[in-house]
């Protein structure tokens, strides 16, 4: 495998997951792993990763002894490559000017950049610089700001960039990591089967013979998990579904179907009645969204009682939701979420979180190989408050029963017009208003509805979408025709900022 010694950047992982996309191998190992550790893996390459630290500095993270002496070729980025230019004789100094964003290379070349043509913008984030190159080192990049933006000892195989290759901003960065795996010589063979099999691998390890408690949203990160620790502990897994009333039309029958013939021992809970009984009278959406949690937690807690004692609790967490908490690779601190923020001190459980290093698309593709059907697997993401976000004001069964139709319509109408995967969260509101309308030849007074669909890559910030007008109108038609008690429809056209996606 290629090593990746990690110095404290926060693109480390960046760095593991461009390798497999280029299909390499890759272990992230702490910057100062001993030499032994490093050789177990068989190490066909060796990567020194970013860090915030100086090399100048007493405390500098350094790697063990040894390890640069190991006769394979070595990439370092930014912090690494500073550590790899003094180390072999050259000077590193707070020296110019901080640089920190988009740069252009003036100029490039050499082994690491063969196949590149055209502008290479390198994104840059830097406030030392190698100032003196140390011997049998040639400068085969540089910019403006930075004259040695990239070295290279192609006789010892070493070499390093000041930029940050792995990240999308440096947009040609993906050759030069297929261009050092090369060097290495590295097999471009890692599939998501293999990442499937050291996954199950990992749980095993962690889990041994204890028992795991799972709980499923009905989205494509839990029921993915759920798959895969059923393949992993098999029955010593239960997974539970609590039913809060507030999903949409068919979503427990559809994850029901999803999940129990792959082997996932399912628990369905039935909480409508509580949940609905709890929401009674309220319209204060965080009022709401905090009683949604409470009952949550109850259910959870009944269920976990019932089937227990587990000894392991686990968690859909994603790579980047690590970053967002900044959890690194320390305690992990539960997602609030909807499922489990505040379980009582008694359920105590050791936390699995087999996701943690993968992202959204990659979790997606492991889904595809367990057998996921698509429908959940490329599925918009879902609130955990369900429905009762989507209803302003307070909730009852038939404002959940018309919501539910409004929501089937318009969500099977973006699959059938094939729209769906063109947007990345789509959603129907019902609003308290009523409104005057006439159908056939009778005045009508019934209640408008919303339809939203969002672009966004992160939801942070999002564009409506650019529905086509013939669809909406369809929809409109559809919705009008189809659920009596809406007589209005309505597009929701505000962006995030100054929006959110949800309305409330
Ligand atoms: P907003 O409305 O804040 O939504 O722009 C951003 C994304 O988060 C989802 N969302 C929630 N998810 N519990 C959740 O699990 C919640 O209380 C919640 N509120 C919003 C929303 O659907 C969108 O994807």
């Amino acid at each position: 495998s290629v090593v990746i010694l990690d110095f404290g950047s926060q693109y480390t992982r960046l760095i593991a997951r461009r390798f497999r996309e280029l299909g390499a191998y890759s272990v992230i190992l702490p910057g100062n792993a001993p030499l032994e550790r490093i050789q177990q893996e068989s190490p066909l390459g060796i990567v020194l990763s970013g860090g915030p630290s100086s090399v100048y500095d007493e405390s500098a993270p350094k790697p063990a002894p040894g390890v640069l002496d190991l006769d394979v070729p070595v990439l370092g980025i930014c912090y690494g490559m500073q550590f790899l230019a003094q180390q072999a004789g050259g000077d590193v100094k707070r020296a110019g000017r901080r640089e920190y964003g988009k740069a252009d290379l003036t100029r490039y070349g050499g082994q690491l950049f063969e196949g590149v043509v055209g502008e290479f913008v390198a994104w840059m984030s830097h406030s030392d610089s190698v100032t003196r190159l140390p011997e049998g080192y040639e400068v085969v990049a540089e910019t403006d700001d930075t004259p040695v933006t990239a070295i290279e000892n192609t006789q010892r195989r070493r070499y390093g960039v000041q930029f940050h290759p792995e990240v999308v901003h440096t947009p040609k960065g993906t050759q030069l990591l297929l261009n050092f795996l090369k060097v290495c010589a590295a097999p471009l063979d890692w599939t998501a089967e293999h990442i499937v099999e050291e996954l199950v691998q990992g749980v095993q390890e962690q889990v041994g013979e204890g028992k795991v408690l799972l709980g499923i949203s009905g989205g494509v990160d839990s029921s993915t998990l759920a798959l895969l620790l059923a393949r992993a502990v098999g029955d010593r897994l239960t997974a539970v579904f609590i039913d809060h009333g507030l999903l949409r039309l068919g979503e427990r029958e559809q994850v029901e179907a999803a999940l129990t013939p792959l082997g996932v021992h399912l628990v369905t809970v039935d909480a409508r009645e509580q949940f609905l009984g709890a929401l009674a009278g309220v319209s204060d959406p965080e009022e709401k969204r905090k009683i949604i949690g409470r009952e949550f937690i109850r259910a959870f807690e009944k269920e976990a009682r019932e089937y227990g004692p587990f000894d392991f609790l686990a968690q859909g967490t994603l790579y980047p939701d690590v970053i967002e908490s900044s959890g690194g690779e320390g305690a992990a601190n539960i997602k609030s979420h909807h499922n489990v923020g505040g379980l009582p001190d008694d359920l105590a459980f050791k936390l699995v979180e087999p996701f943690r290093t993968l992202f959204k698309d990659e979790v997606r593709q492991i889904a595809a190989l367990l057998g996921l059907p698509d429908h959940i697997r490329m599925r918009h993401p879902f609130p955990g408050p369900g429905l009762a976000i989507r209803i302003l004001g307070d909730i009852t069964p038939e404002k959940l029963d018309i919501l539910k139709r409004v929501d089937d319509i318009f969500i099977s109408g973006l699959r059938e017009f094939r729209l769906y995967d063109s947007c990345s969260q789509a959603l129907a509101v019902l609003t308290p208003i009523r409104s005057v309308g006439v159908m056939g030849d009778e005045r009508t007074y019934s209640y408008t509805c919303a339809l939203r669909a969002v672009s966004t890559d992160d939801f942070m910030t999002a564009e409506w979408a650019r529905l086509p007008y013939d669809f909406l109108s369809t929809m409109s038609n559809r919705i009008v025709n189809q659920v009596h008690e809406i007589n209005r429809v309505v597009y929701d056209i505000t962006g995030k900022p100054p929006a959110t996606i949800e309305w409330e």
